[in-house]
């Protein structure tokens, strides 16, 4: 049953809406026209403006520039209209949080959305940066029951999903450097953690975890993150509308998840990948446990292995690994 901010929220974002009356809005919730406007000045409270003007209605002026909830789920269309979203304002780690709802029997799939994480976690046990600084920190979870085998490419087709939704919303071209660093011009700007719980030989539970640094200043890094991470927001003219990109977003993952489970997204991932490869062709060197294997990269097989060909050797795949980019080799 959506809130009544809810029914409001979705009522002044329709597409061509304009004004609303309060009549309509009170039709549509069933209450009297005193009762929406008590509702509306709850909204304002949180960081909305209407324009009231008479015989047309309300409008909406101003929304809130962090992450608000209702706003979020005002904004999701079609088939992710429904998708529930939590919205912590600090938690642990996002995946740490879906992997608790999850256990606690929650009804997947959901989103969970944190504003800061105190133990933001990434791959190999390295820490997340997670201030509230405008970021998205966000953790999707799904049931799937897959065979694990079936999810070798999942986190690449996630990756090329998002980079696509950076560029329809921003006009600006990310990069994905295999298998999960979101790429603006070398820095990082976001990345992928994929978790799993597998029984009886089939993904029970699956959470998707991202964190992508939609509108930090490029003030907010401590020490050697400055030059290396970068923010959305930073190669943009102005800051996002986070509320509306986390949307975005959030639709874009849900699509993308199910384009996955049913397997009908193998031909757009082959195009994608190649579109958003910031490796291949590059010098680079993969470190595997002790291992340092250097080459050039070659894309990647069916089951998501990075290619990798050393100088006069054969072209050999690698599941796992740390890769950067050799500059002179
Ligand atoms: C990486 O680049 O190594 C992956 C980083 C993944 C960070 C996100 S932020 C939301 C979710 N919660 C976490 O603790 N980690 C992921």
């Amino acid at each position: 049953m959506p809130s009544t901010e809810l029914v409001i929220l979705r009522e002044l974002l329709a597409p061509g809406a304009g004004f609303v009356s309060g009549e309509t809005l009170a039709e549509k919730l069933g209450f009297s026209r005193v009762s929406v406007w008590q509702h509306m000045e709850k909204l304002r409270a949180e960081g909305f403006a209407f324009e009231a003007v008479r015989a047309h209605g309300y409008r909406l002026t101003r929304r809130p520039a962090t992450l608000h909830q209702t706003l979020i789920s005002a904004y999701l269309r079609d088939a992710a209209a429904d998708l529930p979203v939590i919205l912590l304002d600090e938690v642990d780690s996002t995946n740490d949080e879906a992997a608790r709802q999850l256990a606690a029997g929650r009804a997947a799939p959901f989103v969970i959305l944190a504003r800061r994480q105190t133990r933001g976690r990434g791959r190999l046990g390295r820490v997340w940066h997670s201030e509230a600084n405008g970021n998205l920190y966000a953790s999707f979870a799904f049931r799937p029951h897959l065979p694990p085998s079936r999810m070798q490419t999942f986190t690449l087709w996630m990756g090329v999903s998002v980079c696509e939704l950076i560029a329809n919303f921003t006009q600006i071209t990310p990069a994905l450097k295999w298998p999960n660093d979101i790429l603006f011009e070398g820095r990082k700007a976001g990345g992928m953690l994929t978790e799993a719980r597998i029984d009886a030989d089939e993904i029970r539970d699956l959470i998707f975890g991202l964190g992508l640094n939609v509108n930090s200043p490029a003030t907010a890094w401590p020490g050697d993150l400055a030059s290396r991470a970068v923010s959305l927001a930073e190669r943009t003219a102005a800051p996002l509308n986070l509320n509306h990109f986390t949307a975005a977003l959030l639709g874009r993952v849900f699509l993308a998840y199910g384009q996955f489970v049913r397997g009908d997204h193998a031909d757009a991932f082959a195009d994608l990948w190649q579109r958003y490869d910031v490796l291949r062709g590059q010098h680079v060197a993969l470190l595997q446990g002790g291992r340092r294997i250097a080459g050039i990269a070659a894309g990647i097989d069916d089951d998501g292995s990075l290619l990798i060909r050393p100088p006069g050797g054969r072209l050999q795949r690698f599941h796992a690994g740390d890769v950067t980019l050799e500059k002179n080799p």
